[in-house]
């Protein structure tokens, strides 16, 4: 791994931190908040590929583990590690390699709206996947509460997917992927 690979994904994990400040929109019915750091999980997979965005949000958990107030609302540590939204967390890096893997082969012939497809069915659906039944297990309810649960993430969560693609489109003369993909 390059030295510029590590600064990129170092970079994208402080960027998701960064993130973490806009404030949680709390779902009274469901113990895991709306919270914008998912667009920049889609931001690392779209912006650096596979490898360098899915390295990112590992370093990103590492920042949460050993306690950092990293995630929406000023929370982390351990405990955030085994809670409710546990799944969603560690399902992250999966998401960001997953988006950077199919950005990777439409790179050639980017749009948006692939970015916007690609956002949301790696950023969105598998994180859901992942998300909601660990969510369900830790809180005692049933997978099919928690992904229905899920359905009230879907609005903000498109929103995401296509903020992620447009910025990934403008600032593509300079992504790091494309050195990947040619
Ligand atoms: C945390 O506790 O800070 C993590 C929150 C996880 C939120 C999940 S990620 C997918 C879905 N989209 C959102 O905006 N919120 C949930």
């Amino acid at each position: 791994m390059k030295t510029k690979e590590l600064v990129y994904a170092a970079l994208f994990a402080a960027l998701i931190a960064v993130l973490g400040l806009i404030p949680p929109i709390p779902l009274g019915f469901i113990p895991v908040p709306i919270t914008a750091q998912t667009l920049g999980v889609m931001l690392a997979g779209c912006f650096l590929g596979r490898k360098t965005g899915g390295l990112s949000l590992v370093l990103f958990i590492i920042l949460v583990a050993i306690g950092l107030p990293v995630l929406t609302g000023g929370h982390g540590g351990l405990v955030a590690l085994v809670g409710p939204s546990a799944g969603y967390i560690f399902s992250w890096p999966i998401s960001a390699f997953l988006i950077g893997w199919a950005s990777e082969k439409i790179w050639l012939q980017v749009k948006t709206w692939k970015l916007v497809v690609i956002n949301l069915i790696f950023g969105v659906i598998v994180v859901y996947l992942i998300g909601a039944p660990v969510m369900a297990l830790i809180t005692n309810t049933s997978i099919w509460a928690a992904l229905i649960g899920s359905i009230a993430f879907v609005p903000g969560d498109i929103i995401k997917a296509v903020i992620a693609a447009i910025i990934t489109m403008q600032l593509r003369a300079i992504s790091p992927i494309e050195e990947k993909v040619q």
